[in-house]
């Protein structure tokens, strides 16, 4: 038998035979990249998937039952800490980013759909008078870090690897974007590109959907997919060879996120966990935001798109306030022990479960061949979410520190004009206005009216560094001069 035919028999051993309705009238090479394409699909897992999340029928109510807060022995909070307990954090995390044993992650493998952009998040430029991107912000943050503590503690070349996860879609213009600007001034040897996987579309019935003729329609596998990627990219390796031992992951689309901040990597390596998260106060029950919760005694997070509304709202009364009683808002910053990511492979297969996101899929009518670009809704792309794996660990070996929103948290997900929150300019408002604070705490002064000042990352990381602008008045939106650089 051929190698077409024995594919053709395992396609159709599991329902999905509908793949090859045009192969007998496609040209030869669209025949073979057909063939390249359902090769590199496994049709019983897609099937086997595809059983279990259409079968799987939602009942948050009794969900809610096992859910409670996290407990107080698994949290800390910057806004009650002591100076003593986050000095002594500051200076543990210093200290191991000095011994070269810290790494962040980037997960850059969204489409950004909200956004309304076809380029990578990270290459939007959000407005600031300097006009950088996401990326040039988070790669001057590496290198002020870097600098900040060598100068502190007198090490010299202090690497803070980075590896950044693309997808299909971002893989190529995100590899460009950095090549174009010279890597934003970092060493290439230490700026790491992998890519997340791909999983096929299905549409309600589970069936896998062609987007032309002669392809499947496929889509990332959600930011989950970098269990499964550091283990097939050859990433974990990576990380024992450079002797790193803590990892700092965060989202590409927060303008404010404090990559491998010494304070929380300190905390995390403090209370010797395999997980933990960062989170602040949530800002209203309909914020689109996950939860951090514990259920059934493990961590866990509560996607807001699975939340019920029941849970979303319900308040308690503390100190005479009402207040949320779910309100731990996911800002996706994990740190990672490197110990507890080398177990990836005794779990990533069968742990962490699918999630349904039903969506417009431009498909091809299986009776004419022509395409169609659905109005509402034809199909299911499957997605595996990066914190699913929390419910492994024992809340003894997870913990969550609470952190100002105004300092760390400022996504951006949606058109600016649009939703009139999360777009480009609140971030490049928030940003600014961590400027205007910094600078206004040191005995500067900024113009009423004025939103903020840019302090670019290389003049300082987080509010450090600017006494020199003690008096100083600004009256515009600037960024600071370079001259200032640490
Ligand atoms: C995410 C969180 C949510 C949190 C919110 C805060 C998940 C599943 N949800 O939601 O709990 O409260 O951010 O802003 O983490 N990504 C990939 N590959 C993919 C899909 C996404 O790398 O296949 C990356 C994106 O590039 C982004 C991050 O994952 O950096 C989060 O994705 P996004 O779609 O923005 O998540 P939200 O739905 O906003």
């Amino acid at each position: 038998m051929s190698s077409v035919e024995s594919l053709k028999q395992i396609y159709e051993a599991n329902g999905q035979s509908q793949v090859f309705t045009f192969f007998d009238s496609l040209s030869e090479s669209s025949k073979a990249a057909l063939v390249q394409q359902l090769s590199s699909i496994d049709p019983e897992r897609v099937s086997n998937i595809a059983k279990s999340v259409l079968s799987t029928t939602p009942d948050s109510s009794s969900e809610t039952e096992k859910i409670s807060p996290l407990p107080a022995s698994a949290s800390a909070s910057l806004l009650t800490a002591s100076a003593d307990e986050i000095a002594q954090w500051t200076t543990t995390g210093h200290n191991l980013i000095a011994e070269n044993t810290v790494a962040v992650v980037l997960l850059a493998g969204g489409q950004g759909t909200r956004l309304g952009s076809s380029a990578p998040k990270g290459c939007f430029d959000i407005g600031l008078p300097s006009h950088k991107s996401l990326f040039e912000l988070q790669a001057e943050r590496i290198l002020s870090l870097q600098k900040l503590v060598s100068r502190i503690t007198g090490k010299v070349n202090v690497v803070i690897p980075w590896y950044i996860m693309t997808s299909g879609p971002t893989k190529q213009p995100t590899v460009s974007f950095f090549r174009d600007h010279d890597y934003f001034g970092l060493d290439p040897a230490n700026v790491t590109f992998f890519e997340q996987g791909v999983l096929p579309c299905i549409d309600n019935q589970g069936k896998i959907l062609l987007e032309s003729p002669d392809k499947v329609a496929v889509a990332p596998d959600g930011n989950g997919g970098i269990y499964r990627a550091l283990v097939d990219q050859a990433i974990l390796p990576d990380l024992t060879r450079r002797g790193i031992k803590h990892v700092h992951a965060y989202c590409v689309d927060n303008c404010l996120v404090k990559m491998a901040d010494p304070v929380f990597i300190g905390f995390a390596a403090s209370r010797n966990v395999n997980v933990a998260t960062k989170s602040v106060p949530k800002r209203s029950p309909i914020e689109n935001v996950g939860l951090i919760v514990s259920k059934d005694g493990r961590p866990a997070v509560i996607e807001y798109s699975e939340i019920s509304a029941e849970m979303a709202h319900r308040t308690v009364t503390a100190k005479n306030r009402e207040e949320l009683a779910f309100r731990t808002a996911n800002i996706v910053n994990h740190y990672y022990s490197v110990e507890y990511l080398t177990g990836i492979p005794l779990w990533r297969d069968d742990y962490l479960p699918y999630h349904v996101a039903r969506k417009k899929i431009p498909t091809v009518d299986l009776v004419t061949g022509q395409p169609v670009s659905p109005a509402t809704p034809n199909g299911i792309k499957l997605e595996q979410f990066i914190f699913d794996c929390f419910p492994q660990i024992k809340l003894s070996r997870f913990a969550n520190l609470e952190v100002l929103r105004e300092d760390e948290f400022s996504p951006l997900k949606n058109k600016a004009g649009t939703v009139g929150e999360d777009d480009a300019d609140s971030s490049r408002a928030d940003l600014l206005k961590q400027g205007k604070r910094w600078l206004e705490a040191i005995g500067a002064s900024v113009a009423p009216g004025v939103v903020g000042v840019e302090v670019p990352p290389l003049v300082s990381f987080a509010g450090e560094n600017l006494e020199q602008f003690k008096g100083k008045s600004f009256s515009s939106e600037i960024e600071l001069g370079q001259e200032a650089k640490i």
